[in-house]
């Protein structure tokens, strides 16, 4: 059921305040402040040397967000891969190790290869997956559920933002652990976490103006997704939920990384979309759009309104974004990257909710 919307994904974009709150209070106590999972782990985030992280497709991408997480909240070390890599890379893992795969369907076959591999090597296996009766979340010994619902939509939207929940609740748990995080600091990110509906909800304001964007976007023929730090893989989601939705070719990058050849690609005809939420790399993120704009590039800024100001005189357009604090923006920033690929495509007759040649769930290799 489609509710008032037109198609599945515009109703699963419309419903992350709801189920992200939902998935967010699941893992946090209100009262506390403190994240808060029901069973404890059965492993040690404290010992832990190395968290390998393994997925498919936006699940994936989530991780990427997680790593960040992991490595600064927690101090622990993560490798990541895709999970058709990682499944033949024939990674040597130290047993008693953790193992991380996201998975809306719990059913894509590199990701559930990837898992049996890892547990063959010993690896104590965690899962974040969307369907609780799942094969994934079967075969894993610990399982923390996105209580996103079901999700239609062939490409993912709220069990994207749902796996960032969890997965911020997971790091602020191992940061706990790992004795990297003070209660003051877990306080304050659970406060943070707590606000997200709410910021999502502001977030979804801004949809008559991001749908008069996308009409920009269905004129290119590619479009440039750059972000630092967390909007890095938020860049890279960006790009495939264009691609997915609308067919129109798009990359993300890492915004530092323009200068080292895609930039040759930027001139009048290319949107680039720049995603610089506040935190320490914004300004990094604004000067490397100050070059783009120098070659003439298209900029949509995706920031606030401290962002637009220090843009402001070389930006084609600016979708204002509410006040977040750094940490939980990826969740926030996902909302308009969503809506700008889903109206795009809408806009270009696209069949959003069933593209060609694409599957809900890849259950071959
Ligand atoms: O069910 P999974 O989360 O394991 O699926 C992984 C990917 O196939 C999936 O995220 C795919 O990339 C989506 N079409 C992206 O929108």
């Amino acid at each position: 059921d489609k509710g008032n919307h037109r198609h599945f994904m515009a109703k699963e974009i419309h419903e992350q305040p709801e189920v992200v709150g939902r998935t967010i209070a699941h893992y946090v106590d209100m009262a506390a402040l403190r994240v808060a999972f029901a069973d404890p782990f059965p492993f040690d985030f404290k010992s832990l040397s190395r968290l390998t992280i393994c997925a498919c497709g936006t699940a994936y991408l989530a991780g990427y967000v997680a790593r960040y997480w992991f490595e600064k909240l927690a101090r622990l070390p993560v490798d990541i891969d895709v999970a058709s890599e990682f499944r033949y890379r024939e990674v040597p893992m130290t047993p008693g190790g953790l193992a991380l795969f996201i998975s809306q369907s719990g059913e894509t076959a590199d990701t559930l290869a990837s898992l049996r591999y890892a547990k063959r090597e010993g690896q104590h296996v965690l899962s974040v997956v969307n369907v609780a009766t799942s094969t994934i979340a079967r075969e894993s010994d610990t399982t923390a559920a996105t209580l996103a619902g079901p999700e239609i939509g062939v490409a993912s939207t709220k069990a994207f933002t749902c796996q960032l929940a969890v997965l911020l609740a997971l790091a602020v748990a191992a940061g706990r652990a790992r004795g990297v995080l003070s209660a003051d600091e877990e306080r304050r990110i659970v406060e943070a976490m707590i606000g997200v509906p709410s910021l999502m909800t502001e977030a979804l304001k801004r949809e008559v103006d991001i749908e008069h964007l996308s009409r920009e976007l269905a004129k290119a023929s590619d479009v440039l997704y750059l972000g630092r730090g967390t909007s890095f893989p938020l860049a890279l989601e960006g790009a495939l939920k264009l691609k997915e939705t609308s067919y129109i070719h798009a990359e993300g990058y890492a915004a530092g990384e323009l200068k080292h050849g895609p930039i040759a690609l930027v001139d009048e005809h290319m949107p680039v979309v720049v995603l610089a939420p506040p935190g320490e790399l914004m300004e990094k993120t604004v000067s490397n759009i100050q070059e783009v704009a120098a070659r003439g590039g298209r900029i949509i800024l995706v920031g606030d309104a401290r962002a637009a100001h220090e843009a402001a005189l070389d930006t084609f357009a600016t979708i204002e974004m509410p006040d977040v604090d750094p940490i939980v923006a990826p969740l926030v920033y996902a909302l308009p990257v969503q809506l700008l690929a889903y109206h795009a495509a809408v806009f270009m007759g696209k069949d959003v909710d069933q593209p060609r040649n694409l599957a809900k769930s890849v259950t071959v290799e």
